[in-house]
């Protein structure tokens, strides 16, 4: 069991919790969304991802078995602190994820874990989500071997993400090929993002990525609500970024990609290395090496910063400061 020291003085408290409730921002709001896949399936434990300026203004339901976890790189964020604020009032166990030691948010909360990434500069989290979600994994085989978790299955995962850096670095090789595929669609002025299940937060998270650093219009969705709306967008102006790596999905993916190409959308699809099969419906790939399904977030998110990087940098935009935005969003 992975042993989380800020979460011990709680560990009591939270054998009895059964509802979660994930509360965030932006990138911080997307990990959580990786939280709900990972709690659900690993733990058991019910739970519900909310931007954390609609639940302050919503009526909650709380029973003596909730908890509520805020995730916030700042630890500063005006919203993400009223929610937390809110559900201390009511009494419920309050978790945070932060990478501030001593923000207003590691205050606040009963009990909580830090990154400990040092500091992010960049407007855009990179980093921090990375971070989160390896936080949430550990947290989730936590919560499980509490609950219903096996010691193999919680072992198997916990040695898999000894492997993530490795595979990442893999990514990272591919710097070139990936600034190539952006320097052929950074004129386009709309993108798409899909993914499914475990990844369809990540095609949110690759759509917030390049609008706030490329001011290219970008929209994420789940592939499976493509045919629901979204589909009427394609023709060859509108390429899509495909998130399908080798999972429980996977078939799915495929079809919706076949969808898109049938219309002439033009496709960039993340996929795992050996998989020569989906060349025949993307125009591009880039390759993740193969991984645990709850784990792949890890891996495909990297090609969403990446990608996003070098679509603003031949671009000639200032990729730490974006315009507009601020790195700590601390008024509502
Ligand atoms: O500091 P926080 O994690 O609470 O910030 C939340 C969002 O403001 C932040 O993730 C924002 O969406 C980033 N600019 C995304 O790159």
């Amino acid at each position: 069991m992975p042993k989380l020291g800020g979460l011990e003085k709680v560990k009591s408290d939270l054998r009895k919790v059964e509802k979660m409730k994930i509360v965030a921002c932006g990138t911080a709001r997307h990990a959580g969304l990786v939280g709900q896949y990972l709690f659900e399936e690993l733990s058991g434990i019910a739970t519900e991802v909310d931007y954390a300026s609609e639940f302050r203004y919503r009526k909650s339901v709380w029973d003596d078995r909730s908890a509520v976890l805020a995730i916030s790189q700042s630890g500063e964020t005006a919203d993400t602190l009223a929610a937390i604020r809110e559900a201390n009032e009511k009494g419920v166990i309050t978790l945070g994820i932060t990478n501030t030691v001593g923000s207003t948010l590691s205050r606040e909360t009963t009990a909580g874990v830090y990154n400990h990434i040092g500091p992010e500069i960049s407007v855009a989290s990179s980093k921090a989500f990375t971070s989160q979600l390896v936080i949430l994994v550990l947290m989730a085989v936590n919560f499980g071997r509490m609950r219903q978790l096996s010691l193999i299955e919680g072992r198997n995962i916990l040695q898999e993400v000894h492997n993530i850096p490795v595979k990442i670095q893999k990514i990272l090789q591919q710097n070139d090929h990936i600034r190539d595929i952006a320097n052929r669609y950074k004129d386009y002025t709309n993108f798409g993002f899909l993914g499914r299940k475990y990844n369809y937060p990540i095609a949110i998270e690759g759509a917030l990525k390049l609008k706030e650093i490329s001011y290219i219009h970008s929209e994420g969705y789940p592939s499976g609500e493509l045919k629901h709306g979204s589909i009427a967008l394609i023709d060859p102006e509108f390429p899509s970024m495909f998130i399908a790596p080798n999972d429980s999905v996977y078939d799915k993916n495929i079809s919706n990609m076949e969808e898109i190409a049938s219309r002439k959308g033009k496709i960039i699809a993340v996929a795992t290395e050996g998989n020569e099969e989906i060349s025949r419906v993307a125009d591009d790939v880039i390759y993740i090496p193969d991984t645990l399904e709850c784990l792949t977030p890890l891996l495909t998110a990297i090609p969403m910063q990446l990608f996003a990087y070098h679509v603003a940098s031949l671009k000639g935009l200032d990729i730490d400061q974006p315009r507009n935005l601020a790195k700590s969003v601390t008024v509502e």
